[in-house]
């Protein structure tokens, strides 16, 4: 049961008008743009030199290089500081030209030419197009899968090929067209097996990416480049995730559907589908546990295998031939995960993993194999939430709350921590440690006398000012695994109260040396 969202258009990349031109088709903005221009023949004896040129510009020079340098004293102006050549352009014969952050006014004609200060060769002509529109495409968090559009002319070569990819955060292939091994070898890990396209591709110049099992950092911009004999296509997909709620669009189409158009089941079913999948759990930071639902068809066979994974593929739990697998999940999870009884018969797959922490906010997969098939899947957004706490400088203290289990406590270390990862209150072996804590913090912190009876490790920070602002951490440590994390946002409001500033030397002093005296000042 796959949930396809083909939202927006493919647009169809314009064909050369050229025969002789080599096409260049780019999307404005950030990347660069190579315009080609390879030469195999006799390179002159003296003062050899490339010049690009696109002659509907005045003046027309975009990039001159000589054999040690470029030489740009006539270049047009709009090209400053955007062009380059490879220094060993003499050596290769490879004289492209790399342009960056194309321009709209890019688009023309460039010529490529081979000279020796008295004569000069047209070696290739490249017709740049540079377009402004780049193609949205939104989805719901967790979709199952998603659709990247981007179509060419039908009846490409044989010898085309295909490559999307993303330049942000880092270069990386997601899918090349045909599938050799080096290229296999290329792609990034994170997108192995979650993406396909028309294995017909070449005949009808349908190029656009099928995006399986989708994750957060699946957000942001795809390229889609297509090499057709000399030409280089290539087409922007953004990919936005709605987070909650309904996106406008689907409302509107919602709209459409029951209000103008006749009803068509196989839509209506989509949409059923999107109505129920919010799946989304949503806990706050240092409760006992969370409950991820998945309940499928009862009576699976028994041979079935599931297999919950997190958003960066470890295996959170695993059950295999009638049993867990403690043994094959990954160590984070390690006595965290815990599956019902009887699961295969009652279809209930639920997952309880217990202690979340900030690190656990992601996707979690869970699938249903039967050798190499998968027979059920569910992806579930869970987000362990930070407490939010604001209060106003000038007050006498704030809390800083969090409540846990105390038979948890024993032997534990609890360690708060702030933004900075500064130390502002430890508690250990049965007493504070207030040697260890950061200077910033001496004598403001407080925890409650009976913690270990009633589990209550708030903190009370005294003369909260706006250097205090920030996420707090709470970790609750045993041996060296942190059993706890609680996360709480301090928000601080400049005060109504004036303060006066104190004089600018000792501003300077006190907040390198030692703030807390003149924290303690301002409050007053
Ligand atoms: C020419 O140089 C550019 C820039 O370094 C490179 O991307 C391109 O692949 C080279 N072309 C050939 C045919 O080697
Ligand atoms: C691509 O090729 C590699 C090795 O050549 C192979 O292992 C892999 O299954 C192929 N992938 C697809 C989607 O065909």
């Amino acid at each position: 049961m796959k949930m396809k969202m083909l939202v927006g258009f493919g647009i169809l990349l314009l064909v050369s008008q050229h025969a002789l031109a080599a096409v260049v088709e780019v999307n404005e903005g950030a990347e660069p743009v190579l315009m080609p221009c390879d030469y195999n023949g006799m390179i002159p004896e003296y003062n050899p030199l490339v010049i690009w040129t696109r002659s509907d510009l005045k003046p027309s020079l975009v990039h001159l290089r000589r054999d040690e340098e470029d030489d740009l004293k006539d270049q047009n102006q709009d090209y400053r500081h955007r062009t380059s050549m490879r220094p060993d352009f003499l050596d290769t014969g490879n004289f492209s030209l790399t342009l960056r952050k194309p321009r709209i006014s890019d688009s023309g004609n460039y010529i490529c030419r081979l000279g020796d200060g008295r004569e000069e060769w047209r070696v290739t002509e490249v017709q740049l197009k540079v377009q402004d529109q780049q193609e949205e495409v939104e989805v719901k968090e967790g979709a199952e899968s998603v659709i990247l559009p981007c179509r060419t002319t039908p009846d490409l070569p044989e010898d085309a090929t295909v490559e999307w990819t993303r330049s942000d955060p880092v270069f990386m292939f997601v899918h090349v067209f045909p599938n050799t091994s080096k290229h296999y070898k290329d792609q990034d890990e994170g997108y192995l097996c979650r993406v396909k396209m028309d294995k017909d591709l070449l005949r009808t110049g349908d190029l656009s990416l099928t995006l399986e099992f989708l994750r957060g950092s699946d957000s942001g911009s795809y390229i889609c480049t297509v090499y057709r004999h000399q030409d280089i296509l290539r087409h922007k997909v953004v990919l936005k995730q709605v987070k909650e709620g309904f996106p406008a669009w689907a409302t509107a189409l919602l709209v459409l559907l029951f209000v103008v158009l006749p009803v068509c089941g196989g839509v209506l079913f989509y949409f059923r589908h999107y109505f129920m999948s919010g799946y989304q759990v949503e806990v706050e930071s240092g409760v006992e546990s969370v409950l991820l639902p998945f309940t499928t068809t009862p009576e699976l066979p028994g041979e079935a295998k599931v297999v919950w994974r997190d958003s960066r593929g470890r295996k959170v739990h695993v059950f295999k031939n009638g049993s867990d697998r403690p043994e094959e999940q990954h160590r984070f999870y390690r006595n965290r995960t815990k599956m019902n009884e009887d699961l295969l018969r009652t279809g209930d797959l639920s997952l309880t993993l217990r202690h979340p922490t900030a690190g656990d906010s992601g996707q979690f997969f869970c699938g249903v194999w039967r050798d190499r098939d998968i027979l059920r899947q569910k992806t579930i957004q869970i987000e362990v939430k930070v407490q939010q706490v604001e209060v106003e400088e000038g007050a006498e203290s704030v809390l800083l709350p969090f409540k846990t289990t105390p038979e948890l406590l024993g032997d534990a270390e609890v360690e708060w921590k702030d933004s900075r990862d500064r130390t502002v209150h430890v508690f250990e072996n049965g007493s504070d440690q207030p040697e260890e804590q950061d200077r910033f913090y001496r004598n403001r912190t407080k925890m409650n006398e009976d913690r270990l009876r009633t589990g209550d490790l708030s903190l009370t920070l005294r003369h909260p000012t706006v250097r205090d602002r920030g996420e707090f951490r709470c970790l609750v440590w045993k041996k060296r695994d942190i059993l706890r994390l609680k996360r709480v946002q301090l928000k601080v409001k400049a005060g109504t109260v004036q303060v006066q500033d104190p004089p600018e030397d000792i501003r300077t002093n006190s907040s390198s040396v030692d703030p807390s005296p003149l924290m303690a000042d301002q409050s007053v």
